[in-house]
């Protein structure tokens, strides 16, 4: 393990979600009251750094404080020289999260973000895998809800699924049954960035219809499913409707099968979706989302109605209130089909905003995980379901108030 100043640097902690990860990290650096966390936050402003670290309310000097831009590749390879581990919020990642991968590439620092950008993901792949390979750096996106909770949630169902059987199941489905929470600014410009860039690129378009995209080449004995519109799944008797993260969870998990060698088989299906309900209730509520979803893609494939959309959303910067962040959660069921039929049911649920309060735990623990748990795992790009360990589940369980259910 490198000997470095820090271990954690919080990149973009004057974001949104990175002043929640901020004060995650204060609230539970010191849960090892014998190994309290160093830690330094970072960014460009180092006015706004000063504020952050006003309104946690730290002793003096505490966090550190790092300033780079994004942009400038001696700055970040600078901050990534003093990190074991380096946590970015800064986005939209396909803009400006290149030259952080390569900085913590090339100085061997751990890297986790919470980037659902799987074009870009599967740029810094191509770029830099080998190099992470040789450096010894670990590389770890979609440490958020996209894609914690689906990654490691059909990892804890196939676990129960092989001690019962002593097989794996080649089919998962994923429903969420219930979740609220908000969105924010920086969500919404990287999302826009992603539909501008594909509005430009036909070759990107068909890359992201490919749900192997994260995947190295193997063969594909078969086609994933892909929920895109209302239909009615009858092994969960209700109606269903598309889920926009599915994008992304899909791919992840599918990476994750190949980097381990495909244990669940090259045949392994697996697809993610909303439940509505049962009755004409359940079918008009799954109409609806899929006649929102599509209006959303065509509007956002659209230049004019691109800008309409910025100007009435969320701005960078800006996000969920502190109310609705409480009043957020989720509730995602998984279903695994064994080749013999017989179904094995998993629940993971959070108790705050998906994408900001319980993105923020999710995130802090993946870096606490990274720093202090994992230390045979060599360096390359990996996901939360390869590099993880199983303290992971318990870390997330304890604080950060998820949890991870088996349901015979
Ligand atoms: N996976 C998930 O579940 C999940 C959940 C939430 C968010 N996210 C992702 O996380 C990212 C952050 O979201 P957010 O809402 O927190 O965004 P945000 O509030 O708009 O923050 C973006 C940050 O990037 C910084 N930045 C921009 N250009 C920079 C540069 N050249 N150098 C240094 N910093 C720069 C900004 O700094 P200034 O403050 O100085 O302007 C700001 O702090 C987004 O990509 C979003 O999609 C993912």
């Amino acid at each position: 393990m490198r000997d470095t100043e820090f271990e954690i640097v919080l990149f973009g902690a004057a974001s949104y979600v990175g002043r929640l990860a901020c004060a995650y990290l204060h609230g539970h650096g010191r849960d090892d009251p014998a190994r309290p966390l160093r830690w330094a936050i970072a960014g460009r402003s180092e006015a706004k750094l000063l504020a952050v670290r006003d309104a946690l309310g730290a002793g003096p000097g505490e966090p550190a404080i790092v300033t780079a831009d994004a942009l400038d590749s001696p700055a970040v390879s600078a901050l990534a020289a003093r990190a074991q581990v380096v946590l970015s919020t800064v986005g939209p990642y396909a803009r400006f999260g290149t030259p952080l991968v390569e900085a913590c590439v090339e100085a061997g620092a751990d890297y986790c973000d919470l980037s659902g950008e799987v074009q870009w993901i599967r740029r810094m792949q191509t770029a830099f895998e080998q190099r992470a390979r040789a450096s010894g750096a670990r590389i770890v996106h979609g440490c958020g809800f996209d894609a914690i909770p689906s990654d490691l949630g059909v990892r804890f169902l196939q676990q129960r699924v092989h001690e019962r059987t002593g097989r794996y199941a080649r089919r998962v489905k994923m429903r969420v049954e219930s979740m609220r929470g908000g969105i924010s600014g920086g969500t919404l410009a990287s999302v826009m960035n992603l539909l501008e860039e594909a509005e430009r690129n036909p070759s990107l378009r068909r890359e992201l219809d490919d749900p192997y995209s994260l995947c190295p080449p193997h063969p594909r004995p078969v086609s994933q499913p892909k929920i895109d519109r209302a239909r009615f799944d009858p092994d969960f008797e209700a109606w269903v409707a598309p889920f926009v993260m599915a994008a992304v969870n899909t791919r992840i998990v599918l990476r994750s099968n190949a980097l381990a060698g495909y244990p669940y088989g090259e045949a392994f299906q697996y697809d993610e979706a909303l439940l509505t309900g049962g009755g004409a209730r359940g079918r008009l509520a799954a109409l609806a989302i899929t006649g929102a979803t599509a209006g959303f893609a065509f509007a956002g494939a659209h230049a004019a109605a691109r800008a309409t959309l910025a100007r009435l959303l969320p701005k960078p910067g800006r996000g969920p209130s502190a109310a609705v962040r409480a009043r957020g959660h989720y509730r995602l069921a998984f279903l695994a089909i064994t080749d013999d039929g017989t179904p094995h049911r998993a629940r993971v649920t959070g108790d705050g905003d998906p994408g900001y309060g319980s993105t923020a735990a999710m995130f802090g623990q993946a870096g606490l995980c990274l720093a202090r748990d994992v230390e045979t795992v060599p360096g390359g790009f990996w996901t939360p379901a390869t590099i993880f360990p199983d303290s992971l589940i318990e870390r997330l369980r304890r604080h950060a108030g998820m949890t991870f259910e088996d349901c015979r």
